[in-house]
């Protein structure tokens, strides 16, 4: 079996299921669009929202962008994302993070309606994931979860370490693996003895943003490694928080960067846009 998991290959099966939802709805001339919002030219954004364009074209999307000037004002953004809100031809609603320090990022998650919110940030979308009963889930651990179950892998009952609790990935990652009855640990910058805590993990996913934080040393043999980490290394080139090669010769299962979570990151977005027309 390749160790390799090909975040690359399941998403292009979600996009697939997506394209079929997206058309069965049109039709029925129901039109499934989404309003993707970025302010100021922050460049991995841009690339960001260029993919997502991209994504919605090929599912069969329709796509709004609104590329705003750094220069916004709060007032602006706010007024935009009311009148998103109310535009039937949107169904859902995005807005790039992080936005420039002048903006106030809880009130323009907070501004966003809950039922467009297919990023699943909105305080309200928040708490249903905590409580377990949710319409949308954040796009990145829902995708991990997606590509944990397509490769058959079970977390019940194993011991599943989080590193990193951010509230888009950490903090909602614990919260689907604890529904999936996984023992679940969530470490972070000040976490100490952390090589000791991971390298109990039957499954370690790890978004901490630093290039090849997690050495083999940190690992159990055997294990499963999800890299959620997009970082650029000392040679320039593209790898995750986990030191790849290294590692690779110790797990039964881990992710590449690139072709690992991001792909599924991008399907998910495109299914809960699907999902938020239903
Ligand atoms: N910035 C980095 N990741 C994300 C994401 O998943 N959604 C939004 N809105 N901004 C991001």
């Amino acid at each position: 079996m390749n160790k390799i998991i090909d975040g690359k290959a399941v998403a292009a099966q979600v996009k697939a299921q997506v394209k079929s939802g997206v058309e069965q709805l049109a039709g029925r001339g129901i039109n499934v669009g989404l309003a993707v919002i970025i302010v100021g030219e922050n460049p991995a954004s841009q690339v960001y929202v260029r993919n997502k364009k991209n994504d919605c074209a090929e599912v069969g999307i329709t796509s709004f962008e609104y590329a705003l000037p750094e220069s916004t004002t709060q007032q602006e953004l706010l007024a935009l994302i009311e009148k998103l809100n109310a535009d039937d031809s949107v169904s859902g609603i995005l807005c790039q993070l992080p936005l420039p320090e002048h903006l106030d990022e809880k009130a323009v998650i907070g501004a966003i309606s809950p039922e467009k919110d297919v990023d699943a940030f909105h305080p309200q979308n928040v708490g249903h994931i905590m409580i377990g009963d949710y319409t949308f889930l954040p796009c990145t651990p829902a995708g991990i979860m997606e590509l944990l179950s397509h490769e058959g892998i079970s977390v019940s009952g194993k011991n599943c370490v989080v590193v990193g609790r951010s509230n888009i990935v950490g903090k909602p990652m614990a919260m689907m693996l604890l529904k999936a009855d996984a023992t679940v640990t969530i470490c972070h910058s000040r976490t100490k003895n952390l090589a000791e805590i991971t390298s109990r993990a039957d499954v370690l996913i790890v978004a901490v943003g630093r290039a090849k934080f997690i050495t083999a040393d940190m690992v159990k043999p055997g294990a499963v490694v999800i890299d959620v980490g997009m970082n650029r290394g000392a040679d320039g080139k593209l790898c995750g928080d986990v030191d790849f090669d290294a590692v690779y010769e110790k797990v039964s299962r881990i992710t590449p960067v690139p072709g690992g979570v991001g792909p599924m990151t991008r399907a998910i977005l495109m299914k809960n846009t699907l999902s938020s027309k239903r």
